[in-house]
């Protein structure tokens, strides 16, 4: 087993159930691998076991760590991965991963590696389930942020712009933003107008009200620019740059041209950090059960997947192929409380 990309409250929660099922019912002997493929590739891994893996269901993180190695970037990548899987006398691999983790287990699946895969990602981005662990508790504090920003945005009688995760999609944005009550929510699906955000704003302002809430998805970007705002510019394995700033570059953009007070939070890894919320928990537990259940049954190339309150199983290759992004029905049900 190994947890590759960026970690997310829950992860501990599916280690802990495939090793006790995994254990306890079906007689398996589970490895983890350190720090994702970066593990694999090195052989860097622990023995798991009940005991090991007890009283971490509620802490965040992974106690396996985590990297976004790519292992098909690597010098004798694959060969190496097949090396340690033969010495450690592996069958099956679980993965629990995002977009990338989850990408190079399908391909793993094409060059016969037995892998069965779990959707994790605080972006809710994959296509083939309903829900990934982690988005919960990171809407969670999200939402819990915008209500502390309010009464905050009141007392000074100010804009507050809250830049939260979401490189592709703005699920967080906009779930936390309607949880929360934000008056403007912007996502990467939709390119913004700044000057219609702005009168939004004043409209809202002209109407009495002394302050908004802004919410921005990282990977937001204005119509008239080409591109998001990025925090570096350096690629990782994956090809994915840094975001972060777009918060920054609208809270000028606000004050400047509304003449209204404004202040930018960015609330970065807070949102990946710390205890699951009881949602992601079951969640995690269920995939986790699916996913050694999956692999007792040999059912390889494959992700386990909410559908509906079914967990289920599709095709890895189906599962990576395309990203889930937020819908217009969700953004126009946020649009009925903007201005
Ligand atoms: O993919 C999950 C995610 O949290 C994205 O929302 C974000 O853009 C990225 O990871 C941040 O990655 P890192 O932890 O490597 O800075």
């Amino acid at each position: 087993m190994l947890t590759g990309g960026g970690d997310c409250p829950g992860l501990n929660a599916v280690i802990r159930a495939v090793v006790r099922k995994g254990v306890n019912e079906y007689g398996h002997a589970i490895v983890g691998f350190r720090d994702g493929w970066r593990g694999v590739l090195e052989n860097k891994n622990t023995h798991l076991t009940p005991d090991n893996t007890s009283g971490i269901l509620h802490q965040g993180g992974t106690i396996l760590g985590s990297s976004r190695t790519n292992p098909f970037k690597e010098e004798r990548g694959v060969e190496r991965v097949k090396e340690t899987l033969t010495a450690q006398n592996i069958d099956a691999l679980v993965a629990i991963g995002g977009e990338d983790t989850l990408g190079v287990a399908d391909k793993l699946t094409s060059e016969g590696v037995n892998v069965v895969g779990v959707p994790k990602t605080i972006d809710n981005d994959l296509s083939a389930t309903d829900f990934t662990f982690g988005f919960h508790t990171a809407v969670q504090i999200c939402t819990d942020a915008v209500d502390r920003l309010h009464s905050t945005a009141a007392s000074h009688n100010r804009v507050m712009v809250v830049e939260v995760m979401g490189r592709h999609a703005g699920w967080i944005a906009a779930y936390s933003g309607i949880a929360g009550g934000a008056d403007v929510i912007l996502v990467p699906e939709e390119p913004f107008d700044i000057e219609e955000v702005c009168n939004h704003i004043r409209h809202r302002h002209a109407r009495g009200r002394t302050f908004s809430i802004v919410v921005v998805a990282e990977g937001a970007t204005p119509s008239e620019e080409s591109g998001v705002v990025t925090a570096a510019e350096t690629r990782d394995a994956f090809g994915h740059v840094r975001l972060g700033g777009i918060g920054v570059a609208l809270e000028r953009q606000i004050e400047e041209r509304t003449g209204f007070e404004t202040r930018a939070t960015i609330l970065g890894h807070i949102q990946r950090g710390g205890s699951p919320t009881a949602f992601d928990r079951v969640l995690a537990t269920r995939f986790g059960i699916a996913a050694i259940d999956a692999v007792e049954e040999r059912a390889f190339g494959q992700m386990v997947a909410l559908t509906g309150d079914k967990i289920v199983r599709v095709s890895l290759n189906e599962a990576v192929g395309e990203l889930k992004t937020v819908d217009k029905d969700l953004m126009n049900v946020a649009a009925t409380f903007f201005g």
